[in-house]
């Protein structure tokens, strides 16, 4: 019986240990990718609310700190001919671009002509996947688009 209940406890502690998620892992529907998790949420909406939506879940809408990280979101993105919101705004001095997760601007995508704050309207929200060359504009901060999260491994 102290044999059957050892072997049982023994299974128990095995299961647990392999069950257990480990701190390395991102939250179920999140990718993995260097130190962070990512995620696409294609429902539409404003710049603001996809910030916040970020936040409510210990997220930032996702920085772009290289061509590697780029071409990572790029994938991320289903269909892939549709835009998503990032973190870059401008919206405090124009032209100074800033990532909502307080990182440093120091990786840009623009597609060509932009940012152009188009037709004088204040356009001071990042996008990705603008266009066949999926490169970056900048625009109304008001329009409705799908959104890309990240937080840091482990958050
Ligand atoms: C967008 C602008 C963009 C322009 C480029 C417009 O539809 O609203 O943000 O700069 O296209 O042609
Ligand atoms: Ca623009």
């Amino acid at each position: 019986m102290a044999v059957i209940m050892r072997a049982l406890i023994l299974l128990f502690l095995v299961f647990s240990v392999e069950s257990a998620p480990a701190e390395e892992d991102c939250p179920y529907g999140w990718t993995p990718f260097g130190v962070k998790c990512y995620k696409f949420v294609s429902v539409s909406v404003d710049w603001v609310t996809a910030e916040k939506n970020c936040q409510s879940v210990d997220a930032n809408l996702a920085s772009v700190r290289s061509t590697i990280e780029h071409n990572f979101l790029l994938s991320l993105i289903v269909p892939p001919t549709t835009s998503a919101w990032v973190g870059g705004h401008d919206g405090e001095i124009d032209g100074q671009w800033l990532w909502s997760d307080g990182s440093q601007f120091d990786f840009t995508g623009w597609c060509s002509g932009e940012p152009n704050n188009y037709q004088g309207n204040p356009e001071n929200c990042l996008l990705i996947n603008f266009n066949n060359n999926h490169c970056w504009n900048d625009g109304q901060c008001s329009s409705a688009m799908s959104y890309i999260c990240a937080k840091p491994l482990g958050a």
